[in-house]
């Protein structure tokens, strides 16, 4: 070796410098391999310098040997700076199969409203054009709102044919949207007009027609002249709004605590329209319950029963979905299967 240890330092700062310029302009694994040839490979010259240092003066060697593994370390930590960096760039890996971009692309699955949620979009928009506003209220309940407030009497076995979930501290999971009518004649004075969507809950074991939840749209109308026969024109005409012209209703004699007189309601079997299907019995769907407000509800909310009156009603929204659609089993709805959901487009 010819050079002296003073030309072996520049030599290596330059070498050092250069490296680590080049090395800036590397943006793929193949470049990066040429660097790393060109600085760190046999034929490179730090490489060649190592060889070489046997031949330096025994003065010098130990000074050198420094500087060139100063130099070797300083290359090498830029090599593996740069890997790492091109490591972390998506497909970077020197394998990744090139992209085809003459394939055709893959369309993402859209998502869509569930058959439910459609339903009660539709018993919404009905309401809101005859001007019903929405209320909403919790799903734990109290027993007054529940129960109490809507006239149930303790311990009167209406209470237990909804069976109730029960939860600590007094609350339980409201077993129909009847309570929010509660809830809203507290909160306003009348006159009132709204629907009120939501979810329920009863301890029912499921099967074809019982789900432990389920949904039911709620309505209230409180003023000063409402009548039985505008309850029976408004749920005629959302009826027919649901299920299409010359679909026909029917009031059947029922018993609710809080409303008198009460009825449970009918509509013709959009389906078969009368004759007898697997959706329906006797041509006849049965979809809601209804009635006068009982004064006795009037009063647990501070309204006066002698100067106001009002209609309420309760709709499922499973049971109208199955009508609607044809559906024999409500735990399709929950089973969230796409080949079933997916038909509701
Ligand atoms: N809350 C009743 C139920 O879940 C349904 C119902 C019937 C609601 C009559 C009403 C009504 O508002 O007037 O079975």
């Amino acid at each position: 070796m010819s050079s002296t240890l003073s030309e072996i330092t520049d030599e290596l700062a330059a070498l050092v410098a250069a490296a680590e310029e080049e090395v800036g302009a590397v943006v793929d694994a193949k470049a990066l391999e040429a660097w790393r040839v060109k600085y760190l490979g046999k034929k490179a010259r730090l490489s060649v310098l190592s060889r070489e240092m046997g031949s330096l003066g025994a003065d010098e060697r130990p000074a050198a040997g420094k500087v060139l593994n100063e130099a070797k370390a300083r290359v090498q930590a830029l090599f593996d700076a740069k890997k790492a960096e091109l490591e972390k760039q998506p497909g970077a890996a020197a394998e990744a199969p090139a992209i085809d971009t003459t394939l055709p692309g893959r369309r993402p699955r859209a998502g869509d409203v569930h058959p439910i949620t459609k339903v009660y979009y539709e018993v919404r928009d009905f309401y809101l054009r005859l001007g019903f506003g929405i209320w909403y209220g919790p799903e734990a309940e109290d027993d007054f709102h529940n129960f109490g407030a809507l006239n149930f009497p303790e311990d009167h076995p209406s209470r237990d044919e909804q069976d109730t979930f029960y939860l600590n501290d007094g609350l339980l999971l409201r077993t129909h949207t009847s309570p929010v009518q509660i809830r809203a004649m507290k909160a306003v004075e009348p006159p009132l007009r709204i629907i009120v969507p939501g979810r329920c809950f009863r301890s029912d074991a499921p099967d074809a027609t019982h789900y432990p939840v389920f949904h039911q749209v709620e309505g209230l109308y409180v003023d000063k002249a409402v009548s039985l026969a505008e309850l029976k024109g408004t749920l005629e005409a959302m009826g027919v709004y649901l299920f299409g012209p010359g679909t026909e209703m029917r009031f059947r004699p029922h018993f609710f605590p809080f409303t008198e007189p009460s009825a449970e309601v009918d509509f013709t079997c959009p389906r078969c329209g009368g004759e007898v299907c697997g959706v329906c019995h006797d041509g006849w769907v049965e979809v809601l319950g209804a009635g006068m407000v009982d004064p006795a509800v009037f009063e647990n909310v501070g309204y006066d029963p002698e100067a106001w009156v009002g209609y309420a009603f309760g709709v499922g929204i499973e049971r109208l979905a199955m009508i609607k659609y044809g559906i024999t089993d409500i735990r399709y709805f929950y089973e969230n299967d796409l080949r079933f959901i997916k038909q509701f487009k």
